[in-house]
């Protein structure tokens, strides 16, 4: 989704902006800018649809934008096709004023209307144009850039993290932030702002992040914020340890490829920390032990493959606590007027932290009374501040748009909440408790098994890359991990793909099988072996290829009747999908990378969503 980033120092702002926005590409985006102010206080702008690349070519990586402020910008459309024109930033009609914006300013109509009538001419599609147009409405009535931001954030409704820089002030800019991601980065004699840390990590790891309703002037010297009050405020200070090649390749052909090799040691980082003599601590929990034993409800609230964790979560968790769990859609569940209270746990999950509709789905919740315990991968992310509580996943920062190791922490994050609140409820013998401590430590080496030799997985990608239609079929946690199997061939592949409950089959579904239909049929939950062995010879009988996955144990009886078969270590059942869930992951990747898909980059998609 739209990344920004932008620069102020002594050194020439575009190369600097370029290589930003390159570190912001795995968010998705179709067109790309940068805004810079010259000497003789000229803005230039430049951008262009389609890849950085075709900007940095435009531009000569740089060298031909002089000046050392400017403002640059991913886009990901919205309002208004990916073409050149709707790219950011925008500039005011009297070429004072640029800005980035990311977010949807949902009262743009209204506000367009008002400065049509007004005589401002737009030249674009975008909301964001509406905010260029109005700062300068405002600028040109008072002359203060500053007083105009404040002016222009209370008429706008919506959300917005903006960059603003105005050729009558070539020595600062200025960004504002409401429901969309921005923080400020301070460096030495130089300062920045990006939508997440990987854009300005090279430069500067000194970081702060900007809250609702702040406003922040930045200067090469230093940086001011001001909250919705226009007050000056003193902002916190984090600093971001990770290792800058946790951002890079480092050999692998694909961010992908390389995120899926390092499940097993984020697994390890992110579980082992947390455990000592065998037993789970979770130190930094504010919620207690009262409010645990009063809990009549859990919620787990999430977008994408973090909600395909929270199906996987709900099985498990209602198994070890033996109290209902109810897994919803962010997007649905804001505005369902749900029933939550403050006997409600809600466990919000996301990698990125900002997920909009996850954003909103919290508030909705914690409005509501409920305690909101989050698990979240990017520390000090607008989601992981508004909770209650918040368990990290230390997966280290995902690039691909497909995610894979922070679904495997989340998932592992999630089991051993669950084992921890069931150790307190009492729901969870002592017995049980260490079993499962036992295989989670041996998770990790037995993912690393697996990873060793994919050659298996590989052949059989080179034997369905072609197939269009590809069904999913499982129970139980099997149909939680198809979910998840099932989107990550989608959505680097472009195969259409469905996960269905096997018992569901033969209520619709079982209508779309014909020869030579793709059925993967998941057969690693041994409670149900039989009945998943049920349905590959029901798909068989009407022409499905059936390629298999089932444990080391299963894998002998599976060969009976089905030919192709991908096996994992056998675990114990509620990490059972934690492992099954890897060779689905390989089996997209070389689906897609035999289809040349963009893998990392797949169309239309997006890492964070900050949008609704
Ligand atoms: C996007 C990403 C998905 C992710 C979903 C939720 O669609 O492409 O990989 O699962 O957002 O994101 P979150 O950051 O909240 O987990």
């Amino acid at each position: 989704m739209c990344g920004i980033v932008g620069f102020v120092g002594n050194e020439q702002a575009a190369p600097i902006l370029l290589d930003g926005l390159a570190r912001l590409e795995y968010r998705g985006y179709d067109s790309a800018g940068i805004a810079v102010v010259s000497q003789n206080r000229e803005l230039q702008v430049k951008k262009a649809k389609g890849r950085l690349q075709v900007l940095s070519d435009i531009i000569q990586g740089g060298k031909s934008v002089e000046g050392t402020l400017g403002i640059g910008h991913t886009r990901w459309a919205t309002h208004g096709e990916p073409n050149d024109v709707n790219a950011h930033p925008h500039l005011s009609g009297d070429g004072k004023i640029a800005v980035v914006h990311n977010g949807i300013i949902e009262n743009y109509v209204e506000l367009r209307d008002f400065l049509v009538s007004q005589g401002y001419e737009f030249k674009s599609e975008t909301d964001t144009e509406v905010v260029t147009q109005l700062l300068a409405y405002y600028y040109a009535e008072c002359g203060d850039i500053f007083e105009t931001v404040f002016k222009v954030i209370r008429r706008v409704e919506g959300a917005y993290a903006l960059g603003i820089i105005c050729a009558d002030c070539p020595d600062r800019f200025i960004a504002a932030r409401k429901d969309a991601p921005l923080l400020i980065g301070h460096g030495e004699g130089c300062n920045f702002i990006a939508s997440d840390v990987t854009a300005i990590i090279k430069h500067t790891r000194d970081i702060s992040y900007m809250d609702d309703g702040e406003v922040a002037v930045i200067t090469a010297d230093g940086v001011q914020v001001y909250n919705s009050m226009e007050q000056p405020i003193e902002k916190e200070h984090s600093y971001i340890d990770w290792d800058v090649s946790a951002a890079e390749k480092g050999g692998y052909a694909h961010f992908m490829l390389k995120e899926i090799m390092e499940q097993p040691e984020a697994i390890r980082k992110t579980a082992f920390s947390r455990i000592r003599d065998n037993r789970i601590f979770f130190e930094d929990l504010k919620i207690d032990e009262a409010y645990i034993k009063n809990i009549d409800k859990i919620f787990i609230i999430a977008c994408g493959s973090s909600y395909h964790v929270g199906v996987v979560g709900k099985y498990n968790l209602e198994r070890m606590l033996r109290k209902p769990v109810e897994v919803c859609l962010a997007s649905e569940f804001r505005y369902s007027n749900p029933l939550v209270d403050e006997k409600s746990l809600v466990i919000v999950i996301s990698q990125s932290g900002e997920t909009l509709d996850t954003m909103a789905a919290l508030r909705e919740a914690k409005s509501l009374g409920a305690h909101i315990l989050s698990i979240v991968n990017v520390v000090g992310s607008s989601i992981a501040r508004e909770s209650d509580d918040v368990l990290y996943t230390w997966a280290g920062p995902e690039i691909a748009v497909a995610t894979t190791k922070a679904y495997s922490t989340q998932l592992v994050l999630l089991n051993m909440l669950g084992l921890y609140f069931g150790d307190i409820l009492g729901t969870v013998s002592a017995k049980e408790y260490s079993e499962i401590i036992d295989e989670l430590l041996r998770l990790p080496a037995k993912m690393e098994q697996m990873l060793e030799n994919t050659d298996d997985i590989k052949y059989y990608a080179s034997a369905y890359f072609n197939h269009s239609s590809v069904f999913f079929i499982g129970r139980n946690l099997d149909y939680a991990m198809g979910l998840e199997g099932s989107l990550k061939l989608k959505e680097i592949s472009y195969i259409h793909s469905e996960a269905y409950a096997s018992g569901e089959l033969k209520h619709g579904t079982i209508s779309l099988i014909e020869d030579g239909t793709l059925v993967i049929a998941l057969g690693t939950y041994a409670p149900l072996f039989d009945k998943a062995m049920s349905n590959v010879v029901e798909v068989q009988a009407r022409g499905a290829d059936v390629l298999a996955l089932t444990t080391d144990s299963h894998a002998a009886e599976m060969r009976k009747t089905v030919e192709n078969v991908m096996t994992v270590p056998q675990s114990h059942t509620i990490f059972q999908p934690s492992l099954g869930v890897v060779p689905l992951q390989l089996f997209a990747y070389y689906v897609a990378l035999m289809r040349g898909c963009d893998i990392d980059k797949p169309r239309n998609l997006a890492k964070s969503v900050t949008v609704e």
